[in-house]
């Protein structure tokens, strides 16, 4: 079976997940941070390199102050529990997003866990936080702008490669599956550059109910696939074509 190098997830269903039980979206974010928990281990022993998940977009800052700042909270519980065994563990962690939006605290945390875990090997967590693909290219953009004023290139310069390597995903493999879960079937400004030739697989659970056997299913769908970035399958082709 073909596994994929980079698997990204639209963590997606939280607030439904509570809902469905009568409990506050709070606990459905709670129970979110333990799914995302049991799907990290798993991807490392699936044999995954690289883990991306989204986990707060630019326009998640239109909830309620209060939801907003439960996330928030829950992050930094995250970072701070879960670092020493991410690392111990040999996970790397990286962070996409606009960190200055972001409090002071939040920042140090995230530069915390990136610098301790920077030379590991075993899986690379990426997470995007205060992250929205449209904010990402802008910045990118306005880098290059700034380096052609500066004279240090030309426009001409500028390629694919070079609008890649100023996003936030700098060096990181596009990725190759993209999941979303809770049943809603789109990016919501999620890696849309890096997405170009992603397969997807929308699952119907909500994030909370995600697991190993769910990451499974979505690798399982993904080695069915066939890709061909707008090429022909030179296996599949018949003399006549
Ligand atoms: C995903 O769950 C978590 C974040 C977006 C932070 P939601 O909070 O979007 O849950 P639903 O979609 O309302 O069920
Ligand atoms: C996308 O989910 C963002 C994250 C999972 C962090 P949303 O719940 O914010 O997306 P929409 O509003 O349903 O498109
Ligand atoms: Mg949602």
């Amino acid at each position: 079976m073909t596994t994929p190098a980079h698997v990204a997830i639209i963590m997606d269903g939280n607030g439904r997940w509570a809902k469905a039980r009568g409990l506050p979206r709070l606990a459905g974010h709670r129970a979110g941070v333990e799914a995302l928990r049991k799907t990290v281990r798993a991807a490392g022993e699936l044999g995954i390199t690289w883990l991306t998940v989204y986990a707060f977009s630019s326009e998640n800052w239109s909830r309620p102050k209060t939801e907003i700042s439960d996330l928030m909270g829950l992050l930094k519980i995250f970072i701070r529990r879960d670092l020493a065994e991410l690392h111990h563990s040999g996970v790397k962690i990286r962070i996409i997003g606009d960190r200055d939006g972001l409090q002071p605290d939040i920042r140090a945390l995230l530069t915390e866990a990136e610098t301790l875990t920077r030379n590991n090997r075993a899986l690379t967590l990426v997470i995007a936080f205060n992250y929205g693909a449209r904010d990402e290219i802008v910045r990118a953009a306005r880098k290059l702008a700034e380096a052609i004023a500066k004279g240090e290139i030309t426009a001409d310069a500028i390629s694919s490669e070079t609008v890649g390597a100023h996003l936030d995903t700098a060096g990181i493999p596009d990725p190759d599956l993209v999941i979303r879960t809770s049943g809603e079937q789109r990016l919501s400004n999620f890696l849309l550059w890096q997405a170009a030739y992603s397969e997807f697989v929308f699952q119907p659970c909500f994030w909370p109910d995600f697991g190993r056997t769910e990451l499974e299913d979505a690798l399982q769908a993904f080695a069915a696939r066939e890709r061909r970035y707008g090429g022909v399958d030179a296996t599949k082709q018949g003399v006549a074509s």
